[in-house]
């Protein structure tokens, strides 16, 4: 018999775990259904040759010293096993979604938050929650990059900072407004450029892709990069 699947928004799993207060999780690989197994290997094959031409090198090199594979989930213990040594940073398997400062402060210590669930293999495009492929494959790669591994720690940092600056604010409202303002501010900053980011090609012409949002998605990513209705600024 088939195992009963890990399917955004279908997991019974994911449903028990979450009724049960849990957001920090094993990842019970034997449940991913043969579905599963299949909706991965279908992302991925028609992704990759969209990666080859479209993503940042870096990326490239992650997906390699990731060892992904092709024809299977990963596992996370297996990818922190690479992870980790060139990093410093783990997949930290999660029922769902993580408040915008728990999720910035997992970060500062180096971990990330990643979704287990793989999305319905009915529908392969761009959809609003992450999944593993998202998790997994759109962001992962660049966390095997030192630098960029470092600026995910001080989002950690800044996160932390304005927490303790508003700490010396003595009316409490004012405390917690100071606060959700900030990490809003960088929420949309991270959206803009860890989750949406494009970058010049190193050395050479025009811009590719480095964030995840754009990289798990087989429609938006050659939209991002070529399209002339899609509006790039710089950050500075
Ligand atoms: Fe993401």
């Amino acid at each position: 018999m088939s195992a009963p699947g890990l399917t955004t928004t279908k997991a019974p799993f994911i449903e028990e775990a979450r009724s049960n207060g849990e957001l920090y999780i094993q990842q019970p690989y034997d449940l991913y259904s043969d579905e599963n197994q299949d909706t991965w290997r279908r992302l991925y094959a028609r992704m990759l040759p969209r990666w080859e031409k479209y993503a940042h090198p870096r990326f490239l090199d992650g997906v390699r010293n990731l060892a992904l594979n092709p024809d299977a989930i990963p596992r996370l213990e297996e990818i922190n096993k690479f992870l980790e040594p060139l990093s410093g940073f783990r997949a930290k398997a999660v029922s769902g979604y993580v408040p915008a400062y728990l999720f910035f402060d997992c970060l500062r210590n180096r971990d990330f938050p990643t979704t287990i669930t793989i999305r319905d293999g009915s529908s392969l495009d761009y959809l609003p929650e992450p999944d593993i492929f998202h998790d997994v494959a759109g962001h992962v790669p660049m966390h095997t990059d030192k630098v960029f591994a470092d600026v995910l720690v001080r989002f950690g940092e800044v996160a932390q900072s304005a927490a303790r600056m508003a700490a010396d604010i003595s009316d409490k409202a004012e405390r917690v407004r100071v606060v959700e303002s900030i990490i809003k501010g960088m929420a949309r900053f991270f959206w803009f450029t860890i989750e949406f980011g494009l970058m010049k090609r190193p050395g050479g012409q025009g811009v590719c892709v480095y964030g995840s949002g754009i990289l798990s998605s087989y429609g938006e990513i050659e939209h991002a990069v070529k399209s002339p209705s899609v509006q790039r600024y710089p950050t500075n």
